[in-house]
């Protein structure tokens, strides 16, 4: 089953990719950490995408469908995959349906997660990510026992960079201008399920389990 899970900054795609992944078996593939993964690798194309995520703006297409054609030729994808960030704009999305169709694949199911601007602002500053094993957490909804100590391994919490209040604003309007617009493209496929981002972790999780059960 091969998934898109569409939706704002802090709409909780991350979050929620990584929990379908241990229930379905299926990798989460999010070009924001393969990014991220990269600059702090501080490859070329790490050190071209930092100069846009620190903007909060996109990094541009090309680079990222390359990154995608190479990630969907690994052996992991075979059983299907769901996609965190990717398409972020329509030729991204034409970009992957011919990248599909190529190798006689299809999308099954792209699924957009509705969260309000504030609620969407109060999670993303209150953001912090493991600097060693990427685990999250949130100060006030899911904080780790100790101050700023990943629960998990121990490493220090870190802030990203791009989770400033006035680049946060400014991607959710990148998002309305450059991403909103998938919704209808994806709707106009009959593949797309609006589902409600709000409620506990679990309860996001549990509407969107029913869900991909049914594929
Ligand atoms: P990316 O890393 O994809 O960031 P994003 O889309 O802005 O999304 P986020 O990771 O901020 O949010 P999320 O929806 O995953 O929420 P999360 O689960 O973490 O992209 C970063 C940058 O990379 C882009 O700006 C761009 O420059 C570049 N980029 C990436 N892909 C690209 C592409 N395809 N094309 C071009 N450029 C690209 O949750 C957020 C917080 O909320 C967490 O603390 C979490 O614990 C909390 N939370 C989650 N759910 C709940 C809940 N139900 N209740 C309470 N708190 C919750």
């Amino acid at each position: 089953m091969n998934i898109i899970l569409l939706g704002a900054p802090g709409a909780g795609k991350g979050t929620q990719a990584k929990m379908l992944q241990e229930k379905f078996l299926i990798p989460q593939i999010s070009t924001g950490d393969m990014l991220r993964a990269a600059k702090q690798a501080k490859t070329s194309l790490g050190l071209e995408a930092q100069k846009y995520m620190s903007a909060g703006t996109l990094v541009p297409d090309e680079v990222v469908i390359d990154l995608i054609r190479e990630r969907l030729n690994a052996a992991d994808t075979k059983q299907g995959y769901i996609l965190d960030g990717f398409p972020r704009t329509v030729s991204q999305a034409e970009a992957l349906a011919n990248m599909l169709k190529a190798i006689g694949s299809q999308l099954d199911l792209v699924i957009s997660l509705d969260v309000s601007e504030e609620d969407l602002v109060n999670r993303l500053t209150g953001r912090r990510t493991c600097s060693q094993c990427g685990a999250g957490y949130h100060l006030q909804f899911s904080p780790s026992k100790v101050k700023d100590v990943c629960d998990r391994c121990g490493a220090k919490l870190i802030q990203r960079e791009d989770d400033q209040e006035k680049t946060i604003r400014y991607r959710l309007k990148v998002y309305q201008d450059q991403t909103a617009p998938l919704v209808e493209f994806y709707q106009k496929q009959g593949i797309l399920k609006k589902v409600p981002g709000t409620g506990s972790l679990e309860e996001v999780f549990g509407r969107l389990s029913s869900i991909v059960s049914k594929l």
